[in-house]
């Protein structure tokens, strides 16, 4: 994995997305993606990949008694259980661009690259395909880096954005700073609390109900966005 700024472990960002209602079948939207931990833990686990598959040494074969043979046919069965496609979307974006380089880098690492469709712009630009799924937000949230006073407007625009171009969908805000997550305005239907490091994190989940959506223009703005950037791989 490639570090950017504030990346989170994997083992936090399966166990985040194994947490959320992301039923694998739906869309998975991930604005400020940065090193698209969550995005490819995502694509894992709806392609039913199994965790350490590219390492080829752990401890335990070390040990008295490991079978070789049994190892072996144990991988195979599991990779036959591999799915090659995905039902749903997965989208992965981020004002940096340094940062999607990465995260793309790292999605080609994990052999994920081709079910991830990543994209450089503004979270509140993000496509949010019909359909429904998850969308699901890690903010900055100034423990580390960004200032008080600009995280509060992105964290009430967060709001609009789920108000506005997320209903059908369940949002879920990543944060270490619940004085922060209240500017996003809505009602929390479920708070987990995690830890990232030592800093406790609060996952948010809100239900974010189907209406009409004031307009689709942004959606498809947003799309046509995301072919030209997949255009430039
Ligand atoms: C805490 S980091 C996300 C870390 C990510 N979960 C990971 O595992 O690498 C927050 C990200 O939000 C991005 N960001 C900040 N402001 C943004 C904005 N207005 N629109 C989109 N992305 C933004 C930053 O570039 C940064 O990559």
């Amino acid at each position: 994995m490639i570090p950017l700024k504030a990346p989170m472990q994997e083992t936090l960002a399966a166990a985040v997305v194994m947490s959320t209602s992301w039923p694998r079948n739906g869309n998975f939207i991930n604005p400020m993606c940065g090193s698209g931990t969550l995005a490819i833990e995502a694509t894992l686990i709806a392609l039913n990949r199994a965790p350490g598959l590219l390492r080829n040494n752990f401890g335990f074969m070390h040990l008295k008694g490991f079978s070789e043979s049994s190892w072996r046919i144990l991988r195979s069965r599991v990779k036959a259980e591999e799915k090659d496609r995905l039902k749903g979307r997965i989208i992965a974006t981020d004002i940096s661009q340094q940062a999607v380089d990465s995260a793309r880098k790292n999605a080609m690492t994990a052999g994920v690259d081709r079910f991830v469709e990543f994209g450089v712009c503004d979270f509140s630009n993000t496509p949010v395909p019909d359909g429904g799924g998850v969308v699901i937000l890690n903010p900055e949230y100034g423990e580390r880096m960004g200032e008080e006073e600009e995280l509060r407007t992105i964290y009430k625009g967060i709001g609009d954005f789920f108000k506005k171009r997320c209903q059908g969908y369940t949002g879920y805000v990543f944060t270490g700073n619940v004085e922060l997550a209240k500017r996003v305005g809505l009602r929390t239907k479920r708070r987990l609390s995690f830890y990232n490091g030592p800093i406790e994190c609060r996952l948010l989940e809100y239900d974010l109900y189907e209406g009409s959506r004031s307009s689709k223009a942004p959606n498809e703005i947003a799309d046509r966005r995301l072919q030209i950037e997949k255009s430039k791989i």
